[in-house]
């Protein structure tokens, strides 16, 4: 068989085969588990391990787990707070001002709970609210994680959100490279004096939290923006043709998250990948119901009771800790069809679950067999 190549300077900078990059997504250690993280690697890309809201040792246990299946490069992704000092209040203290300002929105998530039958339950651990307490220097989780890939063998760091200015001359001493997400050319000018090595922009189509442009607009003012830093393209990219149209827009690669949300590796809930293969794209929308984000996933019925009792979403930390609670009562109940489903449109596109090495070879093919059909099919001189 011909050696297939697609290559571009991603691909020099990361030390990886092809510029396809698998989109860290932090939902519990489900949605990018070792498995997942290692296949994409493997395959030739490069494999990223969602970490947001896990407790430090098992990022670290995660890490090693993947790093067990794979010499190749990986990455990690983590939320970092806008400042470090801003780190919120514990789960238990939210809870207990929610029924004190918000009576009326608990007394609704109550009345849910009852419709449906679902046990009492909260979510046990207090990791992404948590605040460094007392006095000195305690940690807080965040920097926890950091100091976790700092010490693990771990070649890329993402920033999702937030500064990642402070991690950049850790990242540097130890040779690693370091990606900001945004969904803004304001924000990858900040993310830019923060000092990444490389852009990830992510469009409105995406899944998980997203912002308002569209990834066709959003790329190339991103990649005139930060020239010539390089650019990740995400949200909305699902086959070859959506990598071709990346790499046109003048993207250096691709951050592909739902796609990869069908493959046998990824830990989500069954009856989740069933609503992402037999969705259409218009089934997956924005709200900010299940994190007082806005959020893309499936539109389930809790969406839609919300929706028709008039209550407005809470602004952060109240609406998601009052619904990590309900979506913790649903998993209990193994009522997944309850729980929220963060995915993009791109779900429209995708029709089975394949292990991830045959989504991600697809991929790679697809580009190339576009990129082929462009030179064939286009006159352009
Ligand atoms: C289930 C899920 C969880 C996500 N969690 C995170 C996260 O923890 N950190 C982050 O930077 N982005 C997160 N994202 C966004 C992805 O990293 C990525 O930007 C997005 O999936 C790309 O668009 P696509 O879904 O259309 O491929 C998440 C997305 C999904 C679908």
């Amino acid at each position: 068989m011909k050696k297939r190549i697609l290559r571009t300077r991603l691909c020099d900078m990361l030390g990886i085969e092809f510029p396809i990059v698998l989109a860290g997504m932090g939902s519990r250690g489900k949605a990018t588990p070792p498995a997942l993280v290692a296949a994409v690697s493997e395959a030739g890309g490069l494999g990223v391990l969602g970490g947001a809201g896990m407790p430090a040792e098992d990022l670290r246990a995660a890490i090693r787990q993947a790093r067990a299946l794979t010499n190749k490069p990986i990455g990690v992704d983590l939320l970092l707070p806008a400042t470090l000092a801003e780190a919120p209040p514990s789960r238990a203290a939210v809870r207990a001002e929610l029924r004190k300002k918000f009576p009326e929105h608990v007394a609704f998530v109550r009345a849910l709970m009852a419709q449906h039958h679902l046990p009492d339950a909260e979510v046990a651990h207090d990791f992404v609210l948590s605040r460094s307490v007392g006095e000195g220097h305690q940690k807080t989780p965040q920097e926890e994680q950091v100091q976790v890939v700092m010490e693990e063998d771990v070649q890329v760091f993402a920033s999702g959100l937030g500064d990642p200015s402070w991690v950049v001359p850790m990242a540097r001493k130890k040779g690693m490279k370091v990606m900001g997400l945004v969904g803004t050319v304001g924000n990858a000018r900040r993310q830019i004096k923060a000092g990444v090595d490389i852009v990830i922009a992510t469009g409105y189509e995406s899944g998980g939290h997203t912002g308002k442009i569209a990834t066709f607009p959003l790329i190339p003012q991103v990649v005139d923006a930060v020239a010539p830093v390089p650019v990740l393209a995400g949200g909305g990219i699902g086959d070859g043709r959506g990598v071709a149209a990346a790499l046109s827009l003048g993207a250096v690669g691709v951050w592909v998250g739902t796609a990869f949300l069908v493959s046998d590796e990824c830990a989500i809930p069954d009856e989740h990948k069933g609503q992402l293969v037999n969705g259409g794209s218009a089934d997956f929308e924005i709200g900010r119901i299940f994190s007082g984000k806005t959020m893309r996933g499936y539109r389930n019925e809790i969406i839609r009771a919300w929706e028709k009792s008039g209550l407005d979403p809470l602004p952060m930390p109240y609406q998601k800790i009052l619904m990590d609670d309900f979506n913790e009562a649903a998993a209990t109940a193994g009522r997944w069809d309850l729980h929220s489903n963060p995915a993009g449109q791109v779900a429209g596109l995708l029709k089975q679950r394949r292990p991830a090495r045959v989504i991600f070879d697809e991929l790679v093919d697809g580009a190339i067999a576009s990129i082929e059909e462009l030179k064939r099919g286009i006159t352009a001189v």
